[in-house]
């Protein structure tokens, strides 16, 4: 499981900070991986408006986004926007990442391209603010939903606290550490119970990037979804990209997501191909097909679809 924390204030050490800090620490006992992005020390390029990503799906800014917020975002299983209140709404620096979020809003909503982790994935905000009126939050309450909407986060929850203006303020409130607690065991401890399975595709040859998204989308309920193994590279990428899209699924900026705990903590792997990995009970091969043109992968992508479901629905193994 990994929770990423977006860090919304410029202050390093401040209210904001000091609470997402919790909601993190809280989730790493109960076995999340945790990463956090501070756009204010990114360099985040600020959208132009310019309509490309309403086209072609990818942004025309190739910067800290594209490299490593976007796949972030996309292997998340809970995204967490932290904010004080600045104006009443999110931080500039915060804005200026949800902004470039519009490439994912589109590749949603323009291109009807469906987030294999859209099943599964929880959208939590945490918000500070110094003054105590009722309408306080609204404006991040706005911004916040609607990100988590493009972002294919379902709203799980949120944390908000009047009356926090100086750094330590936040630290001294007697009840924050109960209800950050109380958050993270309500949002995480569900994807915490789920079963893990790797697909380990040592030659890239973009079956385990399949067959991790089929996994995803089919039963990320039941399923916390591993996949290692390099990257299929240039054409190999957009060939096996274009044959998810064929069948609605995104794999735009997706990454690996490297076995965090290590394979004895896989209750399933799968291996691709013949790489050389020890034979176990819990362990299973799968030989594919070689595609060689766009119809051979849009028959390998349906060769793994069917291999993914036999795996969920436990029928008998099979090469
Ligand atoms: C530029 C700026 C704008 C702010 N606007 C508001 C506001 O509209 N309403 C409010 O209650 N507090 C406002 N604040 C106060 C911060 O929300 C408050 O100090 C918060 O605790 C800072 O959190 P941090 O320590 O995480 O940076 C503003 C602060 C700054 C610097």
């Amino acid at each position: 499981m990994l929770v990423l924390g977006l860090q919304g204030s410029p202050r390093r050490k401040g209210n904001t900070a000091f609470l997402l800090d919790l909601f993190l620490e809280e989730a790493r006992r109960l076995g999340a991986r945790t990463e956090v992005v501070s756009p204010a020390r990114e360099a985040i390029v600020a959208c132009k408006g310019c309509g490309a990503c309403e086209k072609k799906g990818v942004c025309v800014s190739d910067d800290v986004m594209a490299k490593s917020i976007y796949p972030l975002l996309r292997r998340a299983d809970v995204v967490v926007a932290a904010s004080p209140v600045y104006f009443y709404g999110v931080t500039a620096q915060l804005k200026g990442l949800i902004d470039r979020c519009q490439t994912l809003w589109s590749r949603k909503y323009r291109l009807k391209l469906a987030d294999p982790g859209a099943a599964t994935r929880a959208g939590v905000m945490l918000a500070v603010g110094a003054t105590r009126g009722t309408k306080l939050f609204d404006g991040l309450h706005l911004t916040v939903d609607y990100f988590f909407d493009a972002i294919a986060a379902r709203n799980a929850g949120r944390l908000t606290y009047r009356g926090i203006e100086h750094a330590g303020d936040m630290a001294r409130h007697p009840r924050v550490r109960e209800e950050a607690a109380a958050l993270v065991q309500r949002v995480c401890q569900p994807l915490a119970e789920r079963r893990r399975i790797a697909f380990i595709d040592a030659g890239g040859t973009g079956g385990g990037m399949m067959a991790a998204a089929w996994m995803r989308h089919l039963a990320g309920a039941a399923w916390d979804v591993f996949v290692d193994g390099p990257l299929p590279g240039g054409k190999m990428a957009a060939l096996v990209e274009r044959a998810m899209a064929e069948e609605g699924i995104d794999l735009g900026y997706a990454g690996i997501q490297p076995l965090e705990s290590g394979i004895d903590a896989m209750d399933r792997i799968v291996v691709i191909g013949p790489a050389p990995v020890a034979e176990a009970a819990k362990l299973e091969r799968w030989m594919l097909a070689e595609a060689v043109d766009a119809a051979g992968w849009a028959r390998l992508c349906h060769e793994v679809r069917g291999k993914v479901i036999r795996l969920i629905d436990g029928a008998p193994r099979t090469s």
